[in-house]
């Protein structure tokens, strides 16, 4: 998982262009581009005339920006207006002064007002500039007041949808995707389609618009610098995707070695010990070299190449101003265009190149985009759980009688598990199912709970099909201890209380009691009120497993499932457990899944499983006295021998 995340999360850490994968990264691309952001755009339908409005800010806030040169340029020819005709004068007198001409002639010319800077005119410029460009800068701001609204609103929407979904999915889904590749679908991937609708759009129109609206002032100017000036655009571009091309590979390198280093990293220090234990510290030690100098080498070229982009660009693009320069001067010369529009002309070369790079970045931004939507799309797209029916039965006061009719499973269609399983539990029997692992067991718990479709026959509970129950229903009537415990980071007290409101600290306080763990409690320093931290290890593993037997207690269901609940625990405290257990067991229906089989003595039935199907049953002494798989196993195990080695 690691590999993937590092690969998803990097194309947002931005490149010199701001957001959006850095020059020459390779993206990830949707398969569906088309299909995708059709579907995007049904979601940010609701928003359509928001969205015109910010369509038409962008285009005001880019035009009243991009004239701002040319006006400029106004000044600047009025500026050297000024000068001209100052030296003009002065060069005048000089010559006439130098040529002893008549006495009048320089006198009168001295008398003559001295030419200066039509200083009226120029600030009358200088003041409409600063017009233009704060009604510039009020329209970007609206527009991006608006579009924080539209993406969040949209992102908003789906993240709803997603979850409303998940809830929906059944558990086959969850089997099949990694928690972590959930978790990014619906945090990355959404910041993702999040962030693309805040900057990416807006930027796609203002670069549009501007480099549209620049071609139109550029010519406007010259049409023959504007020829002279998009042939230093294909030289550009040229150099942009050359070395693009180039540094993809590196990137691609980088990425894999960035994942091999953190699946290592992460391999190495979730199994410290084990590392340490089989002194494989050396081994791993030299590998993390190994991958990390490899790192080096790519990530090194990597950055360079991309690095050398922008260099290489500004090499252009300034032979490109003296070449402009020099036939701006000539012109200028000729009397064709004025001083100051040399000065805009080159200001709108060095915008010009600014908003097709970033088009090429967006592009590249919408296409992350649209692999992330579909990535959130997919889920959407998963098949749902069947809904419950609309006429559901109600057992009011469950008595946990159970039966299986012919029930046929499989998690996955080529491999049949369960094939035709028949099984009558009496209300309040204890039935131990033994059996290797992979034998089935923990399927019959997942079936009756109906995590799990069963593909033929069926499931009653007191003798209606739970098919006719409604899930959240069926559930209540369980209580399940399974061997990995699951505790909340939170009290003890609201962990044994979970999922059961309006409990009095009496009550909490007998179920504790009756599941052995009331006097551990008590030894902590916060008692009932200790915090448990996120892994739960400030307690050991056999009070965990005391503390969800304890919430079993509590809730008080009348069908009850110990999943190898004392497996991973000292035979000490498995005594306290099975104490504790006893207490929890008496007058409801009981199922044991349990490894050692001394604790399953005494249950009324015992299944005996393995390969999906229930080859003995009986009690302990009937299934002794048969001499058949149960006998020889319970026999090896009080013998020594180990119960796993046996029957597999
Ligand atoms: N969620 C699942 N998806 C696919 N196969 C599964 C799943 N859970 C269990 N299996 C397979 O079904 C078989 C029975 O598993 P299980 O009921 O968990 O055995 P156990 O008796 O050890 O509890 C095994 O072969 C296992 O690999
Ligand atoms: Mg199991």
């Amino acid at each position: 998982m690691s590999e993937r995340n590092s690969q998803r999360t990097s194309p947002a850490s931005g490149g010199p262009m701001g957001r959006g994968p850095m020059m020459g990264q390779p993206v990830e691309k949707a398969k569906d581009l088309r299909g995708t952001f059709k579907r995007l755009i049904k979601y940010l339908r609701p928003e359509k005339y928001r969205f015109i409005a910010v369509f038409i800010l962008a285009i005001a806030s880019t035009l009243f920006s991009i004239v701002g040169p040319k006006i400029m340029g106004k000044a600047t020819t009025k500026l050297a207006e000024g000068v001209l005709a100052k030296y003009a004068y002065y060069i005048q007198l000089y010559t006439a002064i130098q040529k002893k001409m008549p006495v009048e002639v320089i006198s009168k010319l001295k008398k003559q007002p001295i030419p200066c800077f039509d200083f009226g005119y120029i600030e009358k410029i200088l003041l409409l500039l600063v017009a233009f460009y704060l009604i510039s800068a009020l329209c970007s701001y609206v527009m991006a007041y608006i579009m924080s609204s539209v993406s969040q609103n949209t992102v908003y929407k789906m993240r709803n949808d997603v979850k409303d979904k998940l809830d929906r999915l059944p558990l086959k889904y969850f089997d099949q995707q990694t928690h972590g590749e959930i978790l990014s679908r619906v945090t990355n991937d959404m910041d993702n389609i999040a962030t693309t609708l805040q900057q990416s759009l807006t930027h796609l129109i203002t670069s549009f618009v501007t480099v549209a609206g620049i071609l139109i002032m550029m010519l406007t100017i010259s049409p023959v610098m504007t020829l002279l000036a998009l042939v230093t655009l294909p030289a550009s571009m040229i150099i942009t995707a050359f070395i693009a091309k180039n540094s993809q590979k590196f990137f691609a390198d980088q990425q894999k070695c960035i994942g091999e280093l953190n699946g290592h990293v992460e391999e190495m220090y979730s199994g410290h010990k084990i590392v340490k234990v089989f002194g494989h510290e050396e081994d791993s030690i030299a590998k993390f070299k190994g991958i990390n100098k490899r790192l080096y080498g790519v990530g090194w070229k990597a950055q360079f190449m991309s690095g050398i982009i922008f260099p290489a660009l500004n090499f252009v693009n300034n032979i490109g101003y003296v070449v402009i320069c020099v036939v701006g001067g000539l012109l200028v010369a000729k009397r064709k265009i004025e001083i100051g529009d040399i000065q805009a002309f080159i200001q709108y070369m060095r915008q010009f190149t600014q908003p097709i790079i970033q088009v090429a970045n967006i592009a590249n931004v919408l296409q992350s985009t649209a692999a992330s939507a579909e990535r959130v799309f997919e889920i959407m797209d998963e098949v749902e759980q069947i809904p419950d029916k609309e006429d559901t039965k109600v057992i009011k006061f469950p008595k946990g009688r159970l039966t299986f009719e012919h029930v046929k499973f499989s998690y996955k269609e080529e491999t049949p598990l369960i094939e035709d399983l028949n099984l009558d539990i009496k209300e309040g029997s204890t039935i131990a199912i033994v059996g290797p692992t992979g034998a089935g067991k923990t399927t019959l718990v997942n079936l009756i709970m109906r995590f799990y479709e069963i593909q033929g026959g069926r499931i009653t509970i007191d003798g209606v099909d739970i098919r006719d129950l409604k899930r959240g229903d069926l559930r209540t009537m369980f209580g399940m201890v399974l061997q990995d415990t699951w505790l909340f980071n939170g009290t003890i007290r609201d962990n044994i209380a979970y999922g059961c409101d309006g409990v009095t600290e009496e009550e909490i306080i007998n179920a504790a009691k009756a599941a052995n763990a009331h006097h551990f409690i008590r030894t902590l320093p916060g008692g009932y009120e200790t915090v448990l931290n996120e892994e739960a290890s400030n307690i050991s593993q056999g009070q965990k497993q005391l503390l969800t037997i304890a919430r079993a207690i509590l809730a008080d269901p009348a069908i009850l499932i110990l999943d190898e609940a004392t497996s991973n625990i000292d035979t000490r405290t498995e005594v306290l457990i099975q104490r504790a257990m006893a207490n929890l067991m008496k007058g409801r229906t009981c199922f044991v899944i349990a490894h050692r089989l001394s604790t399953i003595r005494f249950a009324d039935l015992i299944l005996v499983m393995n390969k999906g199907a229930i080859i003995e049953q009986g009690n302990h002494e009937e299934l002794l006295a048969r001499g058949g798989f149960y006998a020889e196993l319970y026999n090896s195990q009080f013998t020594g021998g180990n119960l796993n080695d046996k029957i597999v």
